[in-house]
């Protein structure tokens, strides 16, 4: 008898059902007895013993469907050995309600911070196995995580639609896209659309080199110019500040987000008109793509097998092409981003893509 407890934590994305469900599936169609047992909303269903018990027809149905059956919550690593505002020891609750249920073992489903404390649930020694969700693909260890795709398609579809307005307009267009602290999604989705300028937090930017761009498009007879631009994209200014001073000018930050700075700064300076779209939390919302369907079902199934193998203390990840383990060390703490001098950059700046560097 395998009793195993899962749950999903942090921001949610497309396919964290497919995944679960891949999981499940794999684990109840092996005939093994089996009890599995559903932690809602993250982390804190683990720490306040908030579970319910799950069956095969908790998965019927759930592959094309987004967010997560299981709820989710953001539970910061930074604040996890500090004890809850009732003076309660969350990593010893984690533990106990771990024991309590006599678990094999837990299938966590998250980002960074996920694993962070999956990771450390690992070193107080329970059996951990995870899975690679977020949209932003920042997770090291990994090619690829869940929801990215999906995300591109969505931030994709955002800047098709801007597009023809601003070809009627004459405009200059600046679309936002999630993903955090990396460039991975709006360097995708800004290939994707056919930005003409792509501005990612690992590139720092010269606002001055951007309306160059702008006004040599004019020059050669396109009125409009579309900018694909990270929430996290940093002017090469900022980028030589130290952490407190920058900090420091956060605090008085007049804007609602990065694109608006922009967007001024390209208005004072040259006079153009500019527009800035948010599509924000859409990029991680509804039907997963196939893409996302096939890779969660894929990682979820392997995740399942491990189990069943006991192997545990590993991520279930992809790299060059192939499914493969990941020790949960190597995972936790480490962020993945965008090389500047990666291909893709190098290919689209062959495009005529600028990157404001
Ligand atoms: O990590 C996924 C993500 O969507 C990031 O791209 C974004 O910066 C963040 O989560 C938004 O978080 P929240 O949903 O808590 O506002």
């Amino acid at each position: 008898m395998k009793r195993i407890g899962m749950l999903t934590s942090g921001g949610d994305c497309q396919a964290l059902n497919a995944a679960m469900r891949g999981v499940a599936k794999c684990i109840f169609n092996s005939g093994e007895e089996v009890e599995m047992y559903g932690f809602l909303e993250g982390y804190r269903g683990l720490i306040y013993g908030d579970f319910r018990m799950l069956t095969g027809c908790d998965f019927s149905g759930v592959l094309t469907k987004g967010g997560t059956i299981l709820g989710s919550s953001r539970t910061p690593f930074k604040t996890i050995k500090d004890p809850d505002e009732n003076g309660l020891d969350k990593v010893e609750a984690m533990k106990q309600n771990y024991y309590k249920l006599r678990l094999d073992c837990l299938v966590i489903l998250g980002g960074n911070g996920t694993h962070k404390t999956a990771n450390l649930l690992r070193s107080e020694g329970l059996n951990v196995v995870t899975l690679p969700k977020t949209i932003d693909n920042d997770l090291w260890g990994t090619d690829m995580t869940f929801g990215f795709q999906s995300a591109v398609n969505i931030a994709t579809d955002a800047i098709d639609c801007i597009h023809t307005t601003a070809a009627s307009h004459g405009r200059v267009f600046i679309v936002e896209v999630m993903g955090h602290k990396v460039g991975y999604l709006t360097l995708n989705a800004g290939i994707a659309g056919g930005a003409d300028i792509i501005l990612i937090p690992e590139i720092p930017y010269d606002i001055d080199k951007v309306i160059d761009k702008i006004e040599e498009r004019n020059r050669n007879g396109s009125k409009f110019t579309i900018l694909a631009v990270a929430e996290g994209a940093i002017s090469k200014e900022d980028a030589k500040l130290s952490k407190k001073e920058y900090k420091e000018k956060m605090k008085n930050y007049k804007y609602p987000s990065v694109s608006y700075e922009i967007a001024e700064k390209i208005k004072e300076r040259s006079g153009h008109e500019v527009r800035v779209t948010v599509p924000g939390h859409t990029q991680r919302g509804g039907s997963p793509c196939p893409y996302d369907r096939v890779f969660a079902s894929r990682l979820g199934s392997e995740a399942g097998k491990m189990i069943l193998n006991g192997e545990y203390g590993f991520m279930v990840g992809y790299k060059n092409r192939e499914i493969v383990k990941v020790p949960l060390e190597e995972v936790a703490g480490k962020l993945k981003m965008v090389a500047p001098d990666a291909r893709i950059v190098k290919e689209a700046k062959l495009l005529g893509i600028c990157f404001g560097d």
